[in-house]
């Protein structure tokens, strides 16, 4: 895997409320959301309601808010990250394959989840690369006429 060293570690913050609405409309302006139209109110409200099932953290580079992480579990015998999310500047230099890695090791899942919106092809690309498989074409899932793709990655039981 080739992860290059140009970019410093991540580290993980919790979600601030003064995040919230900037996160929001980064969010919105960014592929896949901005074209499924997802609104800022929509994001608000999913990063704020309480939910102990989900973790909700915001990604830091070099003393900066560079993206979203937020996990569910426990889901299928594994966490399925619901967002994944890094901003302009800071993707293509690894850091989604170490944020994988990361989860992997928080929760020694025996399986990772993820979906991918259809048409994102970049995303599809990056997620087969760390392992991930096609298992389920969920139509209609988000909004009418969008699929969605389960994706998960076996690691094997640890017990
Ligand atoms: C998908 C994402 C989390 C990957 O994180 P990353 O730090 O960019 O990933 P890495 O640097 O570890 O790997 C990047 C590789 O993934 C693929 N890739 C990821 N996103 C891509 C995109 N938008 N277009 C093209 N290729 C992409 C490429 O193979 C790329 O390899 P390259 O840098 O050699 O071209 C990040 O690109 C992102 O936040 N994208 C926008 C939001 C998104 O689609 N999130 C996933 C929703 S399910």
């Amino acid at each position: 895997m080739k992860i290059p060293d140009d970019q410093e570690e991540f580290s993980l913050s919790p979600l601030r409320m003064e995040y919230l609405g900037p996160l929001s409309m980064i969010l919105c302006s960014m592929d896949p959301w901005l074209t499924m139209e997802y609104t800022p109110e929509a994001f608000e409200s999913y990063l704020l309601h309480g939910d102990p099932g989900l973790a909700r953290q915001v990604i830091m580079i070099s003393g900066q808010v560079a993206g979203v992480l937020s996990v569910r579990n426990p889901w299928l015998f594994g966490p399925l990250i619901e967002l994944l999310a890094l901003f302009d500047g800071f993707r293509s230099k690894g850091t989604g394959a170490r944020i994988i890695q990361w989860v992997g090791n928080r929760y020694k899942p025996e399986n990772l989840w993820v979906t991918v919106a259809s048409f994102n092809r970049g995303a599809r690309k990056f997620y087969e690369r760390e392992g991930f498989e096609k298992t389920a074409l969920l139509d209609d899932l988000i909004k009418p006429g969008w699929s969605e793709m389960l994706l998960r990655k076996k690691i094997g039981r640890r017990r």
